[in-house]
């Protein structure tokens, strides 16, 4: 049987040289609950910043828009926000796009129950690699993209310009994207963000081993590693790891994996912008900016882009 993505990409991680695991791989239904967790959290400012500059975007937004839009989301999941923006612009069409089917197909049919009548087009996709949407519905100009969240921060850079010249490619010239994007600020801040007092996104980041155990049968201690996270200031990024804090080895598909004592696997990273910096991000996959929210710290950004 060919090996699944999951044990191909697992294996070419913990083998590198730096070991790694792509945070999309946190997300299994236990990972996704752990996130939900995580946005409810005192020090993880991000959801309820970007939540209340919403309020404020939204009905502006629906000012912007042609009447009934297509959304396309990316990176679905918790459907709070989506609640808002269908309330907000009564779109044709929704189109919801996510790594992790299950969540996703259970998320859209509790949403089905709330817009009986909104015609809804789940899609499984991996947004780290390049993608072509064919056959969206509705006309380029009445697309919006939708990706909440700064998820987009945890993509690498080759990612995240990939990701944005494919979501150009799908939507269509005249198309618009709005996106959350976390911004830079004080370290102590940051930091506190990323490792909560609770523990709960160390328990996160540690959802890893336990998938890799369950799905690859592995036998990965979670006891056996500790979560370390921290901002660097020099690239902008929280980047955070699982450490080995014993000498140890397990087997995955026949291959041993070593982890001498204090190693590191990097599991996440989580960039942080400027208005500039996000700006000509964009502008280099064919994005020009719209307009930008931001609250009155100026901790998170909302980005209107349009495709040109
Ligand atoms: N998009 C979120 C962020 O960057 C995701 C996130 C929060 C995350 N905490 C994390 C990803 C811990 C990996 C590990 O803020």
């Amino acid at each position: 049987m060919k090996p699944s993505s999951f044990q191909t990409e697992i294996l070419a991680g913990l083998t590198a040289d730096q070991k790694y695991i792509s945070s999309k791989w946190i997300y299994d239904d236990h990972g996704s609950d752990l996130f939900e967790q995580i946005t409810k959290l005192d020090e993880y400012y991000p959801t309820r910043t970007e939540t209340s500059i919403f309020e404020t975007a939204f009905p502006e937004l629906a000012e912007i828009l042609p009447a009934k839009p297509v959304v396309i989301e990316f990176g679905s999941g918790a459907s709070v926000k989506i609640r808002k923006l269908i309330e907000a612009l009564n779109p044709s069409a929704y189109v919801p796009i996510d790594i992790a089917e299950d969540f996703m197909l259970e998320s859209v049919s509790a949403l089905q129950k709330i817009y009986p009548s909104l015609d809804m087009h789940p899609r499984v996709a991996d947004l780290t690699k390049g993608f072509q949407l064919d056959g969206l519905p509705g006309a380029k100009n009445a697309r919006l993209g939708f990706f909440p969240g700064s998820t987009i921060g945890n993509f690498d850079s080759a990612t995240t310009q990939k990701f944005l010249i494919s979501a150009h490619q799908s939507f269509g010239a005249e198309s618009h994207f709005l996106i959350g994007a976390d911004l830079v600020k004080d370290k102590a801040v940051l930091e506190a963000a990323y490792d909560d007092a609770k523990g709960i996104t160390s328990a996160f980041n540690k959802n890893l081993l336990t998938r890799i155990n369950r799905e690859l049968d592995a036998q990965l201690k979670a006891e056996n590693f500790s979560y370390w996270s921290h901002y660097n200031e020099e690239t902008a990024r929280i980047e955070m790891y699982l450490v080995s804090d014993i000498d140890q080895s397990i087997s995955i598909a026949g291959q041993t994996i070593s982890f001498i004592k204090d190693e590191k696997i990097h599991t996440g990273t989580s960039r942080k912008y400027t208005i500039d910096s996000f700006g000509s991000l964009l502008k280099k996959a064919n994005w020009g900016i719209e307009k930008v929210w931001t609250d009155e710290n100026d901790w998170f950004g909302v980005f209107l882009a349009k495709a040109v």
